[in-house]
C-alpha cells in the first residue's frame, strides 16, 4: 500500500525530463565505479551538495543531480574482456549513453520526486530510442526506500570515507544486483 501510493506520487512528477548535465565530470563528484558481466564499466557521479547533506544526516536535497556514464571494455583475444591487474575491466570506448536523474520539489512530504534523462554524451542530444518518462522510473521505484537510488549505500560510504566505491555486479545490463541495498 505504501509503495503503491509512493508510485502514484512519483508518477505525478514525471512531466519533465532531467537536462543534460553540462561539464558533469567536473561539476559533479565521482563516488563510484562499477563493472558488469556484459563488459560494461560505469562511472557514478553526484552533486557536491548531496555529499554535504548526507554527511549531516539529511536527505538528498532538491536539485541533486546524479549521472552514470558507461564504457565498453576491451575484448580479450580468447573471448571475454581484458582486465587490469586489480581484476577490473580495461575500458575501451565510451558508450553513447549517459543516464541522468534530477531531484525536483516533492508535491507531498511523502513523495520521492525525481525526473530522468538519457543522453549521448558526445553529442549531448537525447539518446535515440529511449523514453526517459517510461523507461527509467519503473525500475528505479524498486529503490524507493533509498530515495530511488540503487547505489545509496555505496554513496553514503563514499560521503563518510572519501573513498571512491566499487559498484560491481555479476549480472548484465541494468539488472538490479543482489543483495539489494538496505535502508
Ligand atoms: C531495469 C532496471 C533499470 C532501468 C530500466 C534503469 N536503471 Fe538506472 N540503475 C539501475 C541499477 C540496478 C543501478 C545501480 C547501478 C548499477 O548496478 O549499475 C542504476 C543506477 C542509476 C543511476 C545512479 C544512481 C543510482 O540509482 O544508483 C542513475 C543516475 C540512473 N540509474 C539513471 C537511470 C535512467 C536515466 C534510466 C532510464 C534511461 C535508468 N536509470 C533506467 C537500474 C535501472
Amino acid at each position: 500500500m505504501g509503495l503503491a501510493l509512493g508510485l502514484l506520487m512519483v508518477q505525478a512528477q514525471t512531466s519533465q525530463v532531467a537536462p543534460f548535465p553540462e561539464n558533469y565530470a567536473k561539476n559533479l563528484v565521482l563516488y563510484g565505479m562499477g563493472d558488469r558481466s556484459d563488459g560494461k564499466s560505469r562511472n557514478f557521479y553526484i552533486s557536491p551538495q548531496a555529499i554535504e547533506a548526507i554527511q549531516k544526516g539529511l536527505e538528498l536535497p532538491v536539485g541533486t543531480v546524479m549521472a552514470i556514464e558507461t564504457y565498453s571494455a576491451k575484448r580479450a583475444p580468447g573471448g571475454g574482456f581484458e582486465k587490469d591487474k586489480s581484476g577490473f575491466l580495461l575500458r575501451d570506448k565510451p558508450d553513447h549513453e549517459l543516464h541522468v536523474m534530477l531531484k525536483v520539489a516533492p508535491q507531498t512530504a511523502l513523495s520521492k520526486a525525481w525526473v530522468f534523462g538519457a543522453y549521448d554524451p558526445s553529442s549531448r542530444l537525447p539518446q535515440a530510442g529511449v523514453n526517459p518518462l517510461k523507461d527509467c522510473l519503473f525500475c528505479h521505484t524498486e529503490a524507493l526506500g533509498n530515495d530511488m537510488m540503487f547505489s545509496f549505500k555505496e554513496f553514503k560510504q563514499f560521503a563518510l570515507s572519501g573513498q571512491v566505491q566499487r559498484i560491481d555486479c555479476p549480472l548484465p545490463e541494468r539488472q538490479r544486483c543482489p543483495p539489494p541495498s538496505e535502508h
